[in-house]
């Protein structure tokens, strides 16, 4: 049995803050931030919360699906911006859209979330225990972002994307993923309790080495795609598009320069949401799905990394 996608959702805060507001709060400007990054605005969840945004992202996903919510059998949110520590987002979701026989859980591996969350519905598919599955990717990054710092406040932004995945007879792909500890550092953010065992300061917001995360994708992206093509025996040139986590257009560019495919087939959106985490794939699907360029029967490799470290992808074949 295999997974496919059958609908797609996304959600992304009204507010939006391009990069001339940005350099009101730091010293930076619109075109160091567009040519360093892709980015020329992000949507702010000045009053959406993450529980809402995965909400509205999961009703639009089962919506498109044409599925009623009592048929999802499981759900799992990608979040590491959760509103509160109890309960998990995904029951919020789960209560919120009435799935109400839905198994309902969070998972936290950052910006490779949404794609670890796909991998493990496709196990529990491949499995036999489940067969219609929601997985949605909810951040609310601003809220983690520490708005003087310029190395960080320009990247993130908030949002949500999810997919309803049903589980299909067909060739069962398999997942890839990777974990680095010992980087750990190079990307993080603590919690209140860490905070006050620290000393306040600004370890409560995300702290990023920007070049060491920059260096590792650029590295690790590409052996990873070429690591998922040998082990389902798929050849390069069989991929209609690789999904990748949206962080930076550089990143993109040299992953795809790299594999030696061209630019168009590594769909960005980056510029308009800027760094979503989790959401950015998800969020990617859904516009290029609703824009009508995902064909039937489309192989898509999806490929996530972020802080963990952690890199993850996958192959899809398109089913809607
Ligand atoms: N505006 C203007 N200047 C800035 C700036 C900003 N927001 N941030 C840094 N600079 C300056 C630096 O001070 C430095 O100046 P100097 O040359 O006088 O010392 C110069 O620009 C270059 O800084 P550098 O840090 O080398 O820039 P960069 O090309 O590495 O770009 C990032 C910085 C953060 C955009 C880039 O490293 C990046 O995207 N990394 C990956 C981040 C990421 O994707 N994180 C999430 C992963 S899931």
């Amino acid at each position: 049995m295999s997974a496919v996608i059958c609908g797609t959702g996304s959600y992304a805060p009204n507010y939006i803050m391009d990069n001339d507001r940005i350099a009101e709060l730091v010293e930076t400007n619109d075109t160091w931030i567009q040519e360093r990054t892709g980015i020329r605005q992000r949507h702010i969840a000045k009053e959406e919360t993450t529980v809402y945004m995965a909400c509205e992202a999961a009703k639009r996903a089962v919506e498109c699906a044409g599925i009623s919510p009592e048929e999802i059998e499981l759900i799992i949110v990608a979040t590491l911006s959760s509103d509160v520590i109890l309960p998990c987002t995904a029951c919020e979701v789960q209560r919120e859209i009435g799935a109400k026989g839905a198994a309902a859980f969070d998972i936290n591996a950052a910006c490779s979330g949404f794609v670890i969350a796909y991998n493990m519905a496709d196990a529990f598919f491949a499995a036999g225990q489940y067969k219609t599955a929601l997985i949605v990717a909810a951040e609310s990054l601003s809220h983690l972002t520490d708005w003087t710092d310029r190395n960080t406040c320009i990247l993130f932004g908030d949002g949500a994307g999810a997919a309803v995945l049903k589980s299909v007879p067909g060739k069962h792909f398999l997942s890839v993923t990777h974990s680095d500890g010992e980087k750990g550092w190079a990307l993080t953010c603590k919690n209140r309790l860490a905070v006050e065992k620290s000393g306040f300061g600004r370890e409560f917001y995300i702290d990023m080495n920007g070049q060491e995360i920059f260096k590792f994708a650029v590295r690790k992206v590409p052996e990873l795609i070429r690591e998922v093509l040998r082990k389902n025996g798929v050849k390069q040139e069989e991929i209609d598009w690789f999904v990748v986590h949206q962080a930076n257009c550089r990143i993109l560019e040299a992953v795809a320069r790299h594999i030696g495919e061209p630019s168009w087939k590594f769909p960005m959106n980056l510029q308009s949401y800027g760094n979503t985490s989790s959401a950015s794939i998800p969020l990617l699907l859904d516009e290029i799905n609703r824009q009508g360029k995902l064909k039937k029967g489309d192989k898509i490799l999806l490929a996530g990394f972020g802080a963990g470290l952690t890199w993850s992808g996958n192959i899809l074949e398109w089913g809607i």
